[in-house]
Formats: structure tokens, sequence, C-alpha cells
């Protein structure tokens, strides 16, 4: 799947190097109850969890930039990027899907963090949303939760389309914040039903 800068192609254990990059930033890993992953041996175990083979029902997908950006494009994206960044390397810059929750699919998402602020997310979760339309005609709503105070994953969400539905009050925990108990804010996608 293309985008105008981006490909998205399936999540497999060949980009564990990349997933962990991302995941190993405690900065960005920090909304998460699972936390950053210290070691590759604890990236591998929860990226295993989102796998296809593990998890039948998932729409996960790693997120690069185009091989075909135009030169002088992929300069001005790279110009700032720090030297370790994958943005240099057109290494994975991030990881987008859902799974299937009970009883609605569930979506996340994470950039590494020197990806951040250039629309890549939203770039990304508008095509996500079409291509999770067309595979999975079951359903007909995907859900997604962000702690209020993540005002990118909020902004995200809502330029995709997403309404909020329920506001969860410090019903879970994250240790290294403050404060640690947090809430929730619970958003809601629906098919477009086509014009009759
Ligand atoms: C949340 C996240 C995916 C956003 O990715 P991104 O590529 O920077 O998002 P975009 O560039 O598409 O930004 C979308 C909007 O959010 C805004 N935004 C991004 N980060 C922001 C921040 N920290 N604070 C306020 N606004 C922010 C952008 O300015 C943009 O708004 P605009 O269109 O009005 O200019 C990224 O910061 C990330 O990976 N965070 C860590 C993981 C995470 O929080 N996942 C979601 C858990 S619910």
């Amino acid at each position: 799947m293309q985008t105008s800068r981006l490909e998205l192609v399936r999540l497999s254990s060949g980009h564990l190097e990349g997933f962990h990059a991302i995941w190993s930033n405690p900065h960005a890993a920090r909304w998460s109850s699972r936390g950053p992953c210290k070691t590759i041996e604890d990236s591998r175990e929860w990226m295993s969890a989102l796998l296809v083979e593990n998890s039948p029902m998932a729409e996960k997908y790693a997120i690069f930039l185009r091989s075909d950006l135009p030169a002088s494009e992929l300069e001005e994206i790279q110009r700032d990027a720090p030297d370790d960044s994958p943005l240099r390397t057109c290494g994975m810059i991030g990881s987008m899907g859902s799974w299937s929750a009970d009883p609605v699919p569930e979506l996340g998402y994470i950039f590494h963090q020197s990806a951040w602020g250039r629309g890549f997310a939203t770039e990304a979760l508008s095509a996500f949303l079409q291509v999770f339309w067309a595979n999975k005609p079951q359903f007909d709503t995907l859900e997604a939760y962000s702690d209020p105070e993540n005002m990118g994953s909020v902004k995200v969400l809502v330029k995709c389309g997403f309404i909020e539905v329920e506001r969860q009050s410090g019903n879970y925990e994250l240790p290294w914040m403050t404060p640690p108990k947090r809430d929730l804010i619970r958003f809601r996608v629906t098919r477009k039903q086509p014009p009759n």
C-alpha cells in the first residue's frame, strides 16, 4: 500500500530491528502501558504477538518512506534528521494497525521520534483506514484509545475522522507519568455507507 510519501508493508519478523529502534525509546513508548522494550528480546516478544501468523485477525503494517521519492523531497525530509534516524537510511519509521479486541477491533500506532511532526501518522492512517475497510468487511467500526494529554495522537485520530465516544477517568496506570493514574479517551470511526 502506498501514499504520496509512504509505503506500508505487512509487519513481519524481518522488521524486528526497525521495530526495536522505535519501541526502545522510552519517550516514544511512554503512552503505552507496556512501556519501552529494553532489549531486542523484549521487542521480539512484543512484535510476535502482533504478527498475522500469531494473531490471524491482526492487520499490522510497517511503515517506510517510498523508495521512489524524488531526490529533492528525500533531501528535504532527511535534512534535519539525526544521524541514527531511519529517515536517513530509508528504514522503518513506524508501525500501525489493528488487532481484534472484543467486540470491536482496536487501532494502534507508533512512529520513530525523529519522524514526528511531518504529517506521516495522518498520511499513514488515512491509507490504513481504506485498507482496513476493504480487508475487514465484517467490521463497520474501529476504535482507538488515547490519553487526552497525548495531543499528537488525539489530533491524528480527529483529522482522520475518529470521534470521541467515551472518557474514562483514571482507570489505567503509567507509573512513569505524572500523575500515574491516567484518563483515556475512546475514539471510534465508522465505515461510510455507500449512498443509496
Ligand atoms: C502520536 C504520533 C503517532 C503522531 O505522529 P506524527 O507523524 O507526528 O503526527 P502528524 O505529523 O500526522 O500530526 C498530526 C497533527 O498532530 C499535531 N501534533 C503532532 N505531535 C504533536 C504534539 N506532541 N503536540 C501537539 N500536537 C502535535 C501536528 O502538528 C498535526 O497537527 P496539524 O495538522 O494541525 O499541524 C507520534 O507522536 C508517536 O508515534 N507518538 C508515540 C506513540 C503514540 O503516542 N501512539 C499513540 C498511542 S494512543
